[in-house]
């Protein structure tokens, strides 16, 4: 392992990190957005939602995918036959499946609609947790 290498993992841990405290947030206030029915506090939501995910999903996410990408171009060679990162990579896509589909969602609340109910967003809300179990896994015990 170079010092560069190291770098680079450590720089993508750290988007990863901030990438998983948006993501655990926005959910939240998805539900909590679904239960206010007064404009104000609709308007207040909207901005909320729309400053978490410009401001620290968005960028976190590229960081986390960029030196993510970065690292693997690096490890190539040591990684590429092995199971546990192409499982890994599978559920990246979910993750990025999830991240645009909050997008979506924020756009549908600043339109004042509400596509789901209040317990979907409380489901919706433990998917990236699964997601964060899973993939931590993979690439720490590289079990296959
Ligand atoms: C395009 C997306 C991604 C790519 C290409 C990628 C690639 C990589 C690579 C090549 C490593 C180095 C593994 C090693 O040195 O053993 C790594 C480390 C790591 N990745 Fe990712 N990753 C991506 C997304 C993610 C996501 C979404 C998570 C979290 C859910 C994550 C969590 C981690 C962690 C915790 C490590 C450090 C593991 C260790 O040092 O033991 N990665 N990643």
């Amino acid at each position: 392992m170079t010092t560069a290498y190291l770098w680079l993992k450590a720089l993508h841990v750290i988007g990863v990190v901030t990438w998983f405290a948006a993501m655990f947030y926005l959910p939240r206030l998805f539900v909590y957005h679904t239960m206010t029915d007064d404009d104000p506090g609709k308007a207040r939501f909207v901005m909320m939602e729309d400053k978490l995910y410009r401001i620290i999903m968005r960028p976190s996410m590229l960081i986390a995918v960029a030196f993510g990408l970065w690292t693997l171009i690096l490890a190539w060679d040591a990684f590429a036959a092995s199971v546990w990162l192409w499982v890994k990579l599978a559920g990246v896509v979910a993750l990025l499946g999830y991240h645009y589909y909050c997008a979506r969602l924020i756009k549908a609340f600043a339109a004042d609609e509400s596509p789901h109910s209040e317990r979907f967003y409380r489901f919706f809300n433990e998917i990236p947790a699964l997601l964060l179990i899973l993939i931590v896994i993979l690439v720490v015990v590289k079990p296959f």
